[in-house]
């Protein structure tokens, strides 16, 4: 049967800007539906929809969209704007990129419960809501905090737990209260639509579909049965329903009721492709029909409760076609530096100001995909992992190969390859590419980026360039090119030297797209796919004999630790609130999209208006420089040692090098941030910012000036 595959990844909430955490994940499915974009099928090449959109319900959208005087979706388009920047930048090759927001999504859930409601699977009943007597409105669930009822987490959202991923009802949640206003919320009847999980239809259903072989990973498989309980007991009803004002989708025959977000969320991964599919000409009911057609949905561990229950269950009683070729792909979260990432906020780096700084996206792309793997782990980023990695590999095993040997071939042979190869050239190809046990490595890497085991696929890959390498150290065609009898020899060994390096380019093109169409248009191939890749067919070399070459321009360049210093000395730019001692977008030299607003008046526009309460979220002390030193390898940090009368020191770094020497600060009182999490640099731990003022205009005026008070006031006085 001819496989087609319909991808997605997790739609994001189109309430910010992608953090790596997206990145990441976007890159992973990426890799996957680049590779199987290569695979032959029937008379061509296999056919993969990648689809995507913004997930954009909700009360955090609307709330947003209102404090900016604009409508949810103007507030929608603005963030939708920023996408492609994003997604470009890094390879990424979404099809289509759409909106829950749309038509399709409207018509698609409403048919989806028309269809649960005939099943008898909706219910209404009338419950208690939480409702902020302050603002005087229903509080959705991610309006409410409060502790985990599972694992007693603090500071969780009332519909799901980041930290242990169970989801259940805000009004499960241990002291909850509102976000807008940090009131304890009141209960308030009010009648609401539930989808009956508890139905044992659906317990039915969902055991055998999470134990169907080769759907989940066997520890979602666990967590999931779990959740069910022996025969279903532990599943409760859904509330699907919420009441206006709320953004969202009306729910049919239910004036005043709309969706709950999660309800229409993922019928935007169909929205989106019904979409794509209405551009392309494809019939889409004939595209989910068809039985080679599988759906395959990347997302993060802390969602799997959404597309593990409810998700599948819905599709399995609108008689969703392809809900018996539904995977699901869980990874882990990536953590920076072993730091956890807010959800919405993100950490440490920014994909933006990554690509503003000038790092190449494909570091990224290979760095993560030798960290990932198939399971549901946490993979860390790491700034001297991350330069050991790349150099090592990409630049001291790949690139290396082509930059050793394609010179000799323009300069010596008027770009032409060899013609053919000599039996010991042959011989170091076939060690290369096969490994000892008689099997072509390519079939192990194919299977490895079938099942999503990338680190081990790149790991092969990067054995087959170990070999690549000593075979040309051994004939080392430098020597060769010294003496003119040895012509045929060099010739020879280039050539055999290149086809390595093409396979090599092959094999990595899922991960690495530009630089193998770079390498395409030097080695003057039409496309690379992965059959020609075979040895035993004579498509992983016969091709290159007597082929006439481009010229070899440099492929990529080393990563500078200094790259991975500017990317860190300073929070992300959606962090960097208030005038911080290091200012991250001025110290990256970032392009437009980082630039602050400017007012008429040449100041930097004023920020959204907060509560009082806002402001007092964030706990100012007087502190006193208590010693100010250099840090080794910095250019623009200075250590400081602060005391803020807690009877212990912090130590803070602060990117104010240029403007003050060590000594004029020490014993001199400043301004600390005192409640702002820790945050791991490349030169150790900073334990809050002390505050600085600095100019919009950098160039004009590149001061930045720490705070001082006035006489009097001391250590550990708290500042309002
Ligand atoms: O957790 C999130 O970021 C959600 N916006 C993911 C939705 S995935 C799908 F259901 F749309
Ligand atoms: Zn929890």
């Amino acid at each position: 049967m001819t496989r087609k595959l319909f991808v997605t990844t997790a739609l994001p909430y189109a309430n910010a800007a992608f953090h790596i955490g997206h990145m990441m994940e976007y890159i992973q499915a990426d890799i996957w539906v680049r590779f199987q974009r290569m695979q032959a099928e029937g008379d061509g090449l296999r056919e993969v929809h990648f689809v995507g959109a913004d997930d954009t319900h909700g009360t955090p959208i609307m709330i947003a969209a209102e404090k900016e005087g604009i409508t949810p979706q103007e507030f929608v388009a603005k963030i939708a704007a920023g996408r492609p920047q994003y997604l470009d930048g890094f390879h990424i090759a979404f099809d289509n990129w759409y909106s829950t927001d749309s038509p399709e999504n409207v018509e698609l859930s409403q048919g989806i419960y028309r269809k649960l409601r005939d099943a008898g699977l909706i219910q209404t009943k009338t419950v208690d809501r939480f409702f902020d007597p302050v603002k005087g409105m229903f509080l959705a669930d991610r309006n409410i905090k409060g502790e985990c009822p599972k694992c007693h987490a603090k500071d969780q959202y009332g519909d799901n737990c980041e930290v242990c991923g169970a989801a259940y009802q805000p009004t499960e949640l241990i002291n909850p209260f509102s976000v807008f206003t940090n009131a304890t919320p009141i209960l308030k009847p009010s009648e609401q639509y539930f989808f009956k999980l508890s139905d044992p239809r659906c317990f039915e259903f969902l055991r055998d579909w999470l134990n169907t072989p080769g759907r989940l990973q066997p520890e979602m498989v666990n967590k999931v049965s779990e959740w069910l309980g022996e025969a279903g007991e532990k599943l409760a009803d859904w509330d699907i329903s919420r009441d206006a004002p709320y953004f969202g989708i009306p729910i049919p025959d239910a004036p005043n009721k709309y969706f709950y977000v999660w309800l229409d969320a993922p019928v935007g991964y169909l929205a989106s492709l019904k979409n794509y599919c209405g551009k392309k000409g494809i019939d889409y009911d004939t595209l989910l029909a068809d039985p080679g057609t599988e759906q395959i949905h990347f997302i993060g561990k802390d969602i799997v409760s959404f597309h593990l229950l409810f998700w599948p269950a819905m599709l399995q009683f609108a008689k969703h076609p392809t809900i018996d070729r539904m995977k699901v792909a869980v990874h882990g979260h990536l953590t920076v530096n072993n730091e956890k990432m807010s959800k919405s906020r993100g950490t440490g780096i920014s994909p933006l100001r990554y690509l503003n700084l000038g790092m190449n996206p494909e570091w990224l792309r290979y760095y993560l995909a030798y960290k990932l793997n198939s399971r549901v782990e946490d993979l860390d980023f790491t700034g001297d992992d991350f330069v050991a990695r790349v150099n090592s590999d990409l630049i001291g095993k790949f690139v290396n190969i082509a930059s050793r040997c394609a010179g000799f071939i323009a300069k010596k042979f008027d770009g032409k390859l060899a013609s053919a190869l000599s039996a010991s050239s042959q011989e170091w190809i076939k060690k290369a590419l096969v490994a000892e046990n008689g099997s072509e490595r390519q079939a192990s890497i194919a299977a490895n980026f079938e099942s999503r085991e990338f680190g081990k696929a790149l790991r092969e890959i990067m054995e087959i360039a170990d070999v690549a390498n000593r075979f040309v150290d051994e004939n080392k065609p430098w020597v060769l090119a010294k003496d003119d009898a040895k012509l045929a020899e060099l010739h020879d060994v280039c050539t055999a030297a290149l086809i390595l390096f093409r396979q090599l380019s092959i094999l990595l093109s899922p991960v690495l797209p530009g630089v193998a169409a770079n390498v395409r248009s030097f080695l003057n191939d039409a496309a690379f796919t992965w059959a020609d890749t075979a040895v035993a067919s004579g498509a992983a070399w016969q091709p290159m004999l007597g082929r006439t070459i481009g010229a070899y321009s440099h492929l990529m360049t080393r990563v500078e630790p200094k790259m991975i210093e500017e990317l860190f000395d300073a929070p992300a730019p959606a962090a960097a609130a208030p005038a911080a001692a290091a200012k991250p977008e001025k110290a990256a030299k970032s392009k437009a999209p980082a630039a602050p607003a400017v007012t008429e008046t040449g100041i930097e526009v004023i920020a959204p208006e907060i509560s009082v309460d806002d402001f007092f979220k964030v706990d100012l002390r007087i502190a006193k420089i208590v010693n100010c030193e250099h840090v080794e390898g910095s250019d623009k940090l200075l250590r400081l040692t602060l005391d803020a009368g807690e009877g212990r020191h912090r130590n803070v770094f602060s990117g104010i090098k240029a403007m003050y020497q060590p000594e004029e600060l020490v014993g001199k009182l400043t301004v600390l941030v005192a409640n702002l999490a820790p945050r791991k640099m490349k030169f150790g731990v900073s334990e809050g910012m002390v505050m600085a003022a600095s100019a919009v205009d950098e160039k004009a005026n590149p001061g930045i000036y720490i705070l001082n008070p006035w006489p009097g006031a001391t250590p550990g006085m708290r500042i309002s």
